[in-house]
């Protein structure tokens, strides 16, 4: 939020009054984008893509926004898909159990801070900013598992969690709605709803009639004081034998009339979040698999990006297994965490994060 104050030129009359803009104490300047100037994804939980597309909630939704028609998440169960969307990888984790990664492992909050862009990540019933506990008890007595560790990636990363300012960036749903009604939401936001309210300890439709409900303000007229493009997804399929088809929904201001109401049939996976930051706001990328995956359509023409391209076995995509890596249980599949390829140029046309390869 801004205010507009005249000129001194302008209030001595000597010229017309130039507008500048002074931020308020506390509130960082908005970061302009390309496309959109705030991104909010929400994620759910564990359903295929055929059943949640047939959902009344969600068809009711798209009317609004862009089905994402062909969206693979990663592989299973939860956990991996989630440090997957912030990392650009997830170093061969196949468990929900306690991971940790070292320092040196950067994440997007790397690449949005160093252009200042605002972020924050809100997490239902989790207990206190920056809890890093496994789970907790919440509002609705689920046996202590309303907030769970595996669905917030963010304190999974030493790069994150060695550092208080960003750990205080780690909320809870309510701090999210005084953000949203003070008109102070930060400009990229992750967020994920709480075990009942995300679908895993309930069913589909409890899920999405709560998405719809939780959304209803957030797509209201005016409900941003900018565009703002809202993806809402879920972290894998329920189907393990199939190969993880999801459904992604774009809404919100950003997405152009237009398009409200249509279908994008693009491969996309959790990586094209990131890659899609990277496009609207010209970022550094993280040297993993956030470059090369295709940039949301609609971003990428309004960008000039012309990197989407299919997989080349499309056909065969099966995003079931997780590869071997440094998280796998199996020791025998462990590996060491790759160092990120220094010399590629991401969808934001700029190379890696200078303070990853300084790393
Ligand atoms: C980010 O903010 C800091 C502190 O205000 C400033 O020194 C730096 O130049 C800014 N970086 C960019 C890319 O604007
Ligand atoms: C979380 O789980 C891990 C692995 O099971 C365990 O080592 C750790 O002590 C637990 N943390 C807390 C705060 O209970
Ligand atoms: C919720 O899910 C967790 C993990 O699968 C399980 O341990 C717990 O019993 C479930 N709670 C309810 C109320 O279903
Ligand atoms: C996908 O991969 C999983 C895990 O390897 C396997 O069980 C399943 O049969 C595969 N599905 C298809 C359709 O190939």
């Amino acid at each position: 939020m801004r205010w507009l104050i005249p000129s001194l030129a302008g209030l001595a009359g000597l010229a017309a009054a130039v507008p500048v803009s002074i931020a308020l104490p506390g509130v960082p300047p908005v970061i302009k984008g390309k496309a959109f100037d705030r991104f909010i994804t929400i994620f759910l939980e564990n359903q295929d893509y055929a059943k949640v597309a047939a959902d009344s909630h969600i068809t009711d939704l798209k009317r609004h926004g862009i089905l994402l028609t062909r969206y693979y998440a990663h592989t299973h169960p939860s956990q991996p898909n989630y440090l997957a969307a912030i990392a650009g990888d997830y170093f061969g984790n196949n468990h929900d159990d306690w991971v940790r990664i070292p320092e040196n492992v950067a994440t997007i909050v790397d690449v949005l801070e160093d252009k200042n862009i605002s972020w924050a990540g809100y997490f239902e019933d989790i207990p206190s900013p920056g809890y890093m506990g496994n789970y907790s008890d919440g509002s609705t007595g689920t046996d202590g598992w309303d907030y769970v560790r595996k669905h917030n990636p963010f304190v999974s990363f030493d790069s994150i969690t060695n550092d208080g300012k960003r750990l205080l960036l780690i909320d809870s749903f309510d701090t999210f709605q005084r953000a949203f009604s003070a008109r102070k939401v930060p400009q990229v936001v992750f967020m994920t709803p709480n075990m009942m309210n995300d679908g895993h300890n309930t069913t589909l439709e409890y899920a999405t009639e709560w998405s719809h409900k939780f959304l209803e303000p957030l797509l209201a007229d005016r409900a941003f004081d900018e565009p703002t493009l809202i993806a809402l997804t879920y972290d894998e399929a329920e189907t393990y034998e199939e190969p993880n088809h999801i459904v992604t929904l774009l809404l919100g201001s950003a997405v152009p009339p237009a398009l409200r109401g249509t279908t994008d049939d693009t491969f996309y996976t959790h990586y094209s979040m990131l890659s899609t930051l990277q496009a609207n706001w010209g970022l550094h990328n993280l040297g993993r698999y956030d470059v090369g995956a295709n940039v949301f359509k609609f971003v990428a023409e309004k960008v000039g990006y012309a990197g989407n391209r299919d997989p080349e076995n499309a056909k065969s995509v099966n995003n079931s297994a997780s590869y071997p890596g440094a998280l796998y249980d199996d020791p025998a599949k462990r590996l060491p965490i790759p160092p990120p390829n220094t010399r590629l140029i991401g969808a934001g046309g700029m190379p890696v994060l200078p303070a990853i390869i300084q790393a």
